[in-house]
């Protein structure tokens, strides 16, 4: 009768003493990449095969957010677990020579991982500062290895690169004034500007050998790999441009698309694909300003830079044969969530502090239930005196305040227009978002005492996690300095254009 408890008993030390029990893990961040982008979300004309094979023998999310409709600050979030607003990364995003960063006492995914023995390599964009002497870049953060550009690929002067062979130049204006983007080995600056066309082919050889070297040491691992795809100026390589019926758009995105092929394989020649939990999601909805090199948030209303459902609800992902069973599920996650989740999974200790997400194991294994049930709405640029722009808790979301961006000019819906200023709601407007997720249909209180108590629940909500809410220092309001752009020749005049190195 003993028996049982006791094989349980073996088999659980056998598990925790034993490094090949640890899973790898797999984190894939688009970029810019709107709710309606993909083939298994709908979208007509996208090539996404390999990403729709993951939502088929995986797991795919309906109600998966990120924490800010920018870049930098939804990265922090993503890393650490916890909202922007407490590690200080906000207003807006990164510059090339932006003093600030992610600080160094937040602990990241990797950092997490490190302890218990992980290989951990960051890839692509990294979008969570420079600094001085490279102090914020990812080998700072946890990252033993990082192939990539540290901020985006648009924060430099394109004009004259090559964006798709044989030399078709990138399309529109990228930032002036500051240094070629780089691109960077650990903290060294292999070739600026970089090429674009053989960007991608450089990223899948790293990833293939990470994973190939890890697996023949038995070693668990963590990739992170952070696409530029498909943020602004779209590019590909021979592989893929030309190869889908979507335009440059669609170029960019089935290149992304067949590098999770690549991995895919890797996985597989190396046995790990069992033993190996694949993320997949997005920083921020897309930038309608580009028109159809802007992405698609489907049927979500606005996108980039908005806190409308098409600024902030993503694609998402969770492959691992096996263990997750293919599926839909419409539970609430976040990107909050997949620190706790992966440090679940891998036994690893929490950091010590305020953490705002919760594991998804019992989403991911038993299609079950979350044990999120709100989600906050910061705006672009958080602040004490404004608080949450909206709240998500249950199907419902409050609006307090709505904007328009930037980002999001050109469609024809002005709720997402710049000239679409703050506008405060008392009472909050409310959605149901399970009846009506594009948000089009305010819903009328009167003679809903129902509603009224939902709204007052939201009221309270809001309370608390706003009591509890302390402000990190402004990262990004510690401003910029031209001296802080890598120059891979440090010495050179004049500045910024004489930085090149092949
Ligand atoms: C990091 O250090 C800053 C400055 O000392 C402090 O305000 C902040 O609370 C610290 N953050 C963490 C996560 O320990
Ligand atoms: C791009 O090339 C044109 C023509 O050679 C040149 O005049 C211009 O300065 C270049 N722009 C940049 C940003 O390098
Ligand atoms: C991986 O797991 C699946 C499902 O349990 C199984 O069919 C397959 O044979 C396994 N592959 C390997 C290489 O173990």
């Amino acid at each position: 009768m003993n028996k049982v408890p006791h094989l349980i008993f073996v088999m659980y030390l056998f598990a925790t003493n034993c490094s090949c029990y640890r899973p790898n893990f797999i984190l894939l961040f688009a970029d810019d990449l709107g709710f309606g982008d993909l083939g298994c979300y709908g979208h007509p004309t996208s090539l996404t095969t390999n990403l729709d094979r993951l939502a088929a023998g995986g797991l795919r999310f309906t109600d998966f957010y990120c924490t800010s409709p920018v870049c930098s600050p939804s990265r922090a979030s993503l890393l650490t677990g916890r909202y922007q607003t407490r590690s200080g990364v906000y207003p807006g995003v990164f510059y090339p020579g932006s003093r600030g960063g992610l600080p160094l006492n937040e602990t990241t995914i990797a950092e997490t991982l490190k302890p218990l023995g992980y290989a951990t390599a960051a890839i692509g964009k990294w979008h969570l500062g420079l600094g001085e002497n490279g102090k914020y870049l990812p080998t700072r953060q946890g990252f033993d290895h990082f192939l990539g550009v540290p901020y985006s690929h648009d924060m430099g002067p394109c004009q004259n690169l090559t964006c798709f062979p044989p030399d078709i130049k990138c399309f529109g204006k990228c930032d002036v004034g500051v240094v070629t983007v780089p691109l960077m080995n650990n903290d060294v600056i292999k070739q600026q500007p970089v090429d674009f066309v053989t960007l991608e082919q450089a990223y899948s050889d790293f990833a293939t050998d990470f994973i190939r070297q890890s697996a023949s040491k038995q070693q668990p691992f963590f990739l992170y790999y952070s696409s530029h795809h498909t943020h602004y100026p779209q590019f590909a390589g021979p592989g893929a441009a030309g190869g889908s019926r979507r335009g440059p758009f669609g170029d960019a995105l089935l290149e992304f698309d067949n590098t999770v092929g690549i991995l895919l394989s890797v996985l597989e020649q190396t046995g790990a694909l069992n033993n190996t939990l694949i993320l997949f999601t997005s920083d921020n909805g897309p930038e309608l300003m580009r028109m159809s090199r802007g992405g698609n948030a489907g049927l979500l209303k606005c996108g980039k830079g908005t806190t409308y459902e098409g600024g902030m609800r993503e694609p998402a992902i969770a492959y691992w044969p096996g263990t997750i069973e293919p599926g839909v599920t419409h539970e609430l996650a976040s990107t909050l969530d997949v620190l706790p989740t992966i440090a679940g999974l891998a036994k690893a200790k929490l950091p010590m502090v305020q953490l705002d997400g919760f594991d998804m194991i019992d989403i991911l294994v038993k299609h079950g239930p979350s044990k999120r049930d709100a989600m906050m709405f910061y705006p672009t640029d958080p602040s004490e005196q404004y608080g949450l722009f909206a709240l998500r808790l249950g199907k419902y979301k409050a609006h307090f305040y709505t904007r328009g961006a930037g980002h999001s000019e050109t469609t024809p819906d002005h709720d997402c227009h710049i000239i679409s200023f703050l506008k405060p709601h008392d009472p909050p407007l409310l959605f149901d978002l399970e009846s009506d997720p594009s948000e089009n249909y305010p819903l009328s209180l009167v003679g809903r005492p129902d509603l009224e108590a939902v709204l007052q629940r939201i009221q309270a909500v809001k309370k608390q996690f706003e009591d509890s809410m302390e402000f990190g220092e402004s990262q990004i309001d510690k401003g910029s300095d031209p001296d802080l752009e890598p120059c891979c020749t440090p010495q050179c005049t004049p500045k910024p254009s004489c930085c090149q190195c092949g």
